[in-house]
C-alpha cells in the first residue's frame, strides 16, 4: 500500500537507521532510492536489507510480494541528484547538527517543489533544520526506532512552521510503512530520547560507582521491568556514540545537569569502543 500523493521516497544515509528504513519503504511497496556517499556502505546496507528480508520472510512476517518489493521497488547510488524525482526524502545521515543543516539546504535546493523533507534526527531541532530551508512547511521530523523492521514506532516531530498538510501527508506514510506514528512536540530528545538516554546514563554511572555489574544492571531491568533488553546491552545496541551525541544534546540546550553524560560513557567513545558496531562496548562482539 502506498499514499496518494507520496509514491517515491528517497532515503539519504546507508547506515543502520537508513538501510531500515529504505527496507520498510521498498518492501511497503514505495519505489525507493537508498542514497549514500560511500559505495562500500550501500553495498553494506543492501547485504543487510537482503538478510533481513530473508528473515522475515521465513518467519512469514513479509509475504512473497514484500519480498520481492525489496529487490524491485529499490534503486541506490552516491549522488544525491537521485533524490529529485522524490516525492518523500527522509535523512538518515550521522547524528551531526552542521552535517544536517548542510543537508538540508542542499536537499531543498535539489527536491521538487512539493517534495517533503524529513529527518529521522534523534535529538537535534526540527525548527532549526527547516529553517535552513526555503520550505519550513514541508519539513517535519520522522523518528524511527533500531531496528526499523521490527520495531513498531515512529515518532512524528512538527517543526514551529510545520505545515497540517504536511503532518497529514506524514502519518498517512508512516501507516503505509506499517508503523505507529506518534507526536512529539520539537523539544531536544522529543519524548523517546528524553526518557531513554537518562535511563541508559543512569545505568552507566550504576556502572561507574560500582553500584552493580554490568549484568547484574542488566538483569535487574530485563527480569525486575520487563525490558526486552538491559539499559548497557541497549546502549551498545544503539552505538555508545549515538548516546553521547544524544545526551549533549539534551545537557546543552535543556541546561539542567541531570542530563550530563557519564564521565565512563565519555572515557569510552573517546576510546573507540562505540559498541557491537565496534566490537566492544559494555560487552565484547568479536566470537
Ligand atoms: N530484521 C529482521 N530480523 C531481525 C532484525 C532485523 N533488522 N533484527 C533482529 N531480528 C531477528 C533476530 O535475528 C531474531 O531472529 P531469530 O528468532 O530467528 O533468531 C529475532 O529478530 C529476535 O531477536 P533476538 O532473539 O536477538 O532478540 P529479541 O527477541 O530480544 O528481539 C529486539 C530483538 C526486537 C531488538 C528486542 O530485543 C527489542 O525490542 N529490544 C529493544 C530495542 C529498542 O529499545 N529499540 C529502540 C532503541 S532507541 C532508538 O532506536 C532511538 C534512537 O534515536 C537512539
Amino acid at each position: 500500500m502506498t499514499t496518494a500523493h507520496i509514491q517515491r521516497i528517497a532515503v539519504i544515509g546507508a547506515g543502520t537507521m537508513g538501510n531500515g528504513i529504505a527496507q520498510v519503504s521498498a518492501t511497503s511497496g514505495f519505489q525507493t532510492i537508498l542514497i549514500d556517499i560511500s559505495a562500500e556502505a550501500l553495498a553494506r546496507a543492501k547485504e543487510t536489507i537482503r538478510q533481513s528480508v530473508e528473515k522475515l520472510h521465513s518467519k512469514g512476517k513479509l509475504d512473497d510480494a514484500a519480498r520481492a518489493n525489496a529487490l524491485t521497488q529499490m534503486i541506490s547510488g552516491t549522488d544525491m541528484a537521485l533524490a529529485a524525482d522524490a516525492d518523500l526524502i527522509i535523512e538518515a545521515a550521522t547524528e551531526n547538527k552542521p552535517l544536517k543543516l548542510k543537508l538540508f539546504a542542499d536537499l531543498d535546493a535539489l527536491a521538487k517543489p512539493s517534495a517533503i523533507l524529513a529527518s529521522n534526527t534523534s535529538s537535534i531541532s526540527i525548527t532549526s533544520l527547516a529553517a535552513a530551508t526555503k520550505r519550513p512547511s514541508h519539513v517535519i521530523g520522522f523518528h524511527f526506532m533500531n531496528p526499523v523492521p521490527l520495531m513498531p514506532l515512529v515518532e512524528m516531530i512538527r517543526g514551529y512552521d510545520t505545515s497540517e498538510a504536511t503532518v497529514t501527508a506524514a502519518l498517512a506514510v508512516c501507516r503505509a510503512l506499517g508503523k505507529t506514528p506518534l507526536e512529539a512536540n520539537d523539544s531536544p530528545g522529543f519524548i523517546a530520547n528524553r526518557i531513554l538516554m537518562p535511563m541508559i546514563n543512569e545505568a552507566i554511572f550504576c556502572l561507574m560507582e560500582g553500584v552493580g555489574t554490568a549484568e547484574a544492571i542488566d538483569g535487574v531491568m530485563k527480569l525486575g521491568m520487563n525490558h526486552p533488553m538491559g539499559p548497557l546491552t541497549l546502549a551498545d545496541f544503539v552505538g555508545l556514540d549515538v548516546c553521547l551525541a544524544i545526551l549533549e544534546v539534551l545537557h546543552s540546550e535543556l541546561g539542567d545537569d541531570k542530563y550530563r553524560p557519564c564521565p565512563l560513557l565519555r572515557k569510552m567513545v573517546a576510546a573507540g569502543h562505540y559498541g557491537r558496531k565496534t566490537g566492544r562496548g559494555f560487552y565484547s562482539y568479536t566470537s
